[in-house]
């Protein structure tokens, strides 16, 4: 889950890589290098350990000279993380440079088969075998372009590449199998990258590699392989993001930005896609036909987007007649679910890229199963290896915990529901209809919300120092209290656990104490009352709480040692309200600990290994 980026043209690469590297630190910040080929075709290389930060303190002061260069950002699989095993790597001569995003699955007997012939190996990883195998092609054909891809033939499991030879500084080389490459296509100069924000500064015009291409990319063109050298022909995509997106806008923190951005988010979401109670989702390219005939639905995420996948299932169950599995993909992959023709996969992902949500839409398009995506990334592999795609208009989401996806995936699913129901049968016209105005009364609930964003951090800090806390939610919002706790935990490194509040009784309850405190989510719903007995049970073991209830809910107050209120909305479209508060107090707690909220230790934004 690392950041490359690599750059050719005439402006110096130095600045372009480190800027590009500055957009990708969210996916991987144990080390950073740089590697640029000097007018005099010299390769001057410079990586640390730790963030970006520390590479810029070095090379800043004293630019290393050159137009063309390849960069990197970790985030440790194979080699702990340190200077010798920080990329990029190079060969025994020193001339060859690569930077790798993914797992070199063969590397162990590809290294053992070098070393036989005479490489000598610098670091841990599996990527250094990949320079070493170019330069022994290299010798043998005297053709860089030939020895990459030859060598790239050799590698097993997933890789994103980028490579220069002071041999031929006048061309880059990429390769792409699991991991996402894009190319950017510019005047006089071309780029390489793992996600768009890095080169958007630059260029709208993008390519997207798919898995098995590599190119040859010189100053003025790019040129795309399959792996037997056959040329390929790419479209070129014009990105509609500007680069101001991907930047904080004032706000301390991207997390917090996303969070305010959420109103807008949630209106563009819901933008065009109803008229006369008709549901549109024409770009999502669904074989409606096929929804009709469907009996069954698996939908299938990691992390946040299992959570909205399984607010998903809740809806529509609710609103058709089709039973849904909600499973965690890593599960999903190595179990045997009963999948066939008539199985509907949606895959939920916020960067489109997660390893083991792509690994089980491939496992379920073998079984017959077709597949919507619901994907926040333009491009991203889930969503072109999809037979529909959802797109869930969030802009880039860059603080690694995931908000206005996860609020936006909740949104996309309520229409989709909709639209399952129209063409199903299901709900009557009015009945969509009335639903779709309570959607649009969403966005709105939401700003209030935001509004009373002081409040939530008063509240929020009284709550600073507590170890431990649970998160409890019934039926629509029980997937919420599993959000909340893992906002908490992704963040603040609070030990939080989400539950259907019923279980409490059934062990956890075991853990209140004056070290827990405890988050009841009880808005106005056909199971309140039911809410309200469980946070008694907890009051009756002392424990603290804090209630987030439906405005005019004076009740609550009596159990409960804060409230915060939210706008009062129907249940059935409560879910993206009663989010937003939980979202504030993990901030908040993170953000008064002092740490570091949109790049959390031990994690990144998108999971791109197993
Ligand atoms: C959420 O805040 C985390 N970043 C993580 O759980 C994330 O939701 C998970 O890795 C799935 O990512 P995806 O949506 O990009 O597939």
């Amino acid at each position: 889950m690392c950041g490359i980026v690599g750059y050719i043209g005439d402006k110096q690469a130095q600045p372009i890589l480190l800027e590009g590297l500055q957009k990708l630190e969210y996916r991987g910040y144990d080390s950073a290098g740089i590697a640029v080929i000097s007018p005099s075709g010299k390769l001057n290389l410079v990586k640390r350990k730790g963030k970006l930060k520390t590479l810029r303190d070095v090379v800043e002061p004293d630019p290393l000279p050159g137009t063309i260069g390849i960069g990197h950002t970790r985030w440790a699989t194979h080699g702990e993380p340190s200077e010798r095993n920080s990329h990029p790597h190079t060969d025994c001569t020193g001339e060859i440079a690569a930077v790798h995003n993914g797992i070199i699955e063969n590397f162990h007997e590809l290294r053992e088969q070098l070393k036989a012939e005479g490489h000598q190996f610098k670091s841990d990883t599996d990527t250094e075998t990949i320079p070493h195998l170019v330069e022994k092609y290299l010798k043998q054909t005297g053709d860089i372009v030939e020895a990459f891809r030859r060598a790239i033939n050799e590698l097993e499991g997933a890789y994103a590449i980028g490579l220069i030879w002071t041999g031929n500084p006048d061309i880059m080389l990429a390769a792409r199998k699991g991991s996402p490459l894009i190319i950017g296509v510019g005047e006089g100069e071309n780029f390489i990258a793992s996600d768009v924000p890095a080169i958007l500064r630059h260029t709208r015009k993008v390519i997207y590699l798919d898995d098995g291409e590599w190119a040859v990319l010189t100053r003025n063109s790019v040129e795309v392989y399959d792996l037997s050298g056959k040329k390929v022909e790419k479209k070129v995509h014009e990105i509609e993001w500007d680069a101001e997106a991907a930047e904080k806008g004032g706000y301390p923190h991207f997390m917090i930005k996303e969070i305010f951005e959420q109103p807008r988010v949630l209106r563009d979401v819901l933008r065009g896609r109803f008229q006369d109670g008709k549901i549109y989702l024409s770009e999502a390219n669904l074989d409606l036909d096929y929804l009709k005939k469907i009996n069954k639905i698996m939908v299938v995420a990691c992390g946040t987007a299992f959570y909205a996948g399984l607010t998903g299932k809740y809806l529509i169950e609710k609103f058709t007649d089709l039973q849904v599995e909600a499973d965690i993909a890593s599960e999903f992959r190595y179990r045997e679910p009963k999948i066939d023709e008539n199985t509907l996969f949606i895959a939920v992902s916020q960067s489109g890229e997660t390893a083991d949500t792509l690994a089980s839409l491939r496992a379920a398009k073998e079984k017959g199963a077709k597949v919507i995506s619901i994907v926040n990334v333009v491009g991203s592999t889930i969503a072109r290896e999809s037979d529909g795609v959802i797109y869930t208009q969030a802009g880039p989401e860059i603080g690694v915990a995931s908000t206005k996806a996860y609020t936006s995936q909740q949104l996309s699913f309520y229409i989709l529901t909709l639209l399952l129901a129209q063409i199903r049968g299901t709900m009557a016209h009015d009945e969509i209809e009335h639903l779709e105005k309570l959607l649009h009364t969403v966005p709105d609930a939401v700003e209030k919300v935001l509004e009373n964003a002081d409040y939530v951090k008063k509240v929020s800090l009284k709550y600073v120092d507590y170890p431990k806390a649970f998160y409890l939610g019934r039926y629509l919002n029980y997937p919420n209290a599993l959000e909340g706790a893992l906002k908490l935990k992704e963040i603040a490194y609070t030990a939080a656990e989400g539950y259907p509040a019923g279980e409490m009784k059934h062990g956890p309850i075991a853990l209140v104490d004056d070290q827990l405190f405890t988050v009841a989510l009880s808005p106005e719903s056909k199971v309140y009352e039911k809410m309200l007995s469980n946070i008694q049970e907890i009051k009756a073991r002392n424990g603290v709480i804090i209630g987030v209830a439906s405005e005019g809910d004076t009740e609550i107050t009596r159990f409960v040692d804060d409230v915060i209120y939210i706008p009062r909305v129907p249940e059935e479209v409560s879910p993206p309200v009663v989010v937003v508060p939980l979202q504030l107090i993990a901030y908040y707690i993170a953000a008064e600990r002092g740490n570091d909220v949109d790049q959390p230790r031990n994690l990144a934004k998108s999971v791109t290994v197993e």
